[in-house]
């Protein structure tokens, strides 16, 4: 968490952090206020990518050049406004929530961005719409349910195209993947099920970057 000043709790995380923010690009207001918005109004706003997640997630789409994007788990929008930014002119992201209560806060982003044609919603299980939608992405951004990941990986991988990427958030769990003291938590399990199963995927080539709570590269071989 980026804080202000250096007061109780401000570690060397969080200086790396704001030595970062400070020397990245800066994000659009529309999404400060999405984020400020998002953290007034709704329980476990941390939940959202924010400025330094979102600056390389647009980046990894204008270098990846998708013409077709998943994203499961839209919460407020953010990070599917920052991959929109990153997209060609015709390419597009197809973004679901299963919380029907977020869909207003969602739509006033969307309807507010110069990028929000570039964005179709669906709210729902991301689990039962994708079967539904029968297309082929060139991208999936997993943000969903962390107890959900297995699952996620055994549905939704037949989606991405071969040559696609799977980026999945979370994986490092706030280091709890390698703290024996999370063992019995349930989605520390999930996210280190998940990990397990990308590594022994010999469908897939994977990399880690441990941004804020971990991110994970899945190319999935042609
Ligand atoms: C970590 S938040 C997403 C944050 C967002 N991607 C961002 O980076 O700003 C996870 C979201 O996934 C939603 N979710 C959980 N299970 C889901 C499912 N099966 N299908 C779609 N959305 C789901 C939750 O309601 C929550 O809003």
């Amino acid at each position: 968490m980026v804080t202000s000043g250096q007061g109780i709790g401000y570690t060397g995380e969080d200086r790396i952090e704001e030595y970062i923010s400070a020397h990245i690009d800066e994000e659009s207001a529309l999404l400060r206020g999405i984020y400020r918005e998002t953290n007034l109004r709704l329980l476990n706003p941390r939940m959202a990518s924010g400025h330094i997640q979102g600056r390389l997630l647009k980046m990894l789409v204008s270098m990846i050049k998708p013409k077709l994007i998943l994203e499961v788990g839209t919460f407020t929008g953010y990070a599917t406004l920052c991959m929109a930014e990153g997209l060609e002119r015709d390419g597009v992201i197809h973004t679901v929530e299963i919380d029907d209560e977020l869909e207003d806060f969602i739509r006033k982003g969307f309807d507010r961005s110069p990028f929000g044609d570039r964005i179709r919603l669906h709210i729902g299980d991301a689990l039962r719409i994708v079967p539904k939608l029968g297309l082929e992405f060139d991208m999936i951004f997993l943000d969903g349910e962390k107890r959900q990941y297995p699952e996620y990986y055994t549905g939704l991988m037949k989606y991405l195209r071969p040559g696609g990427y799977l980026i999945a958030d979370n994986t490092l769990w706030d280091g709890h993947v390698v703290d024996s003291g999370y063992d019995s938590d349930p989605q520390t399990a999930a996210v280190r099920r998940f990990n397990d199963m990308v590594k022994a995927d010999d469908r897939v080539e994977v990399a880690m970057i441990p941004i804020r709570d971990g991110l994970t590269i899945v190319r999935k071989k042609i």
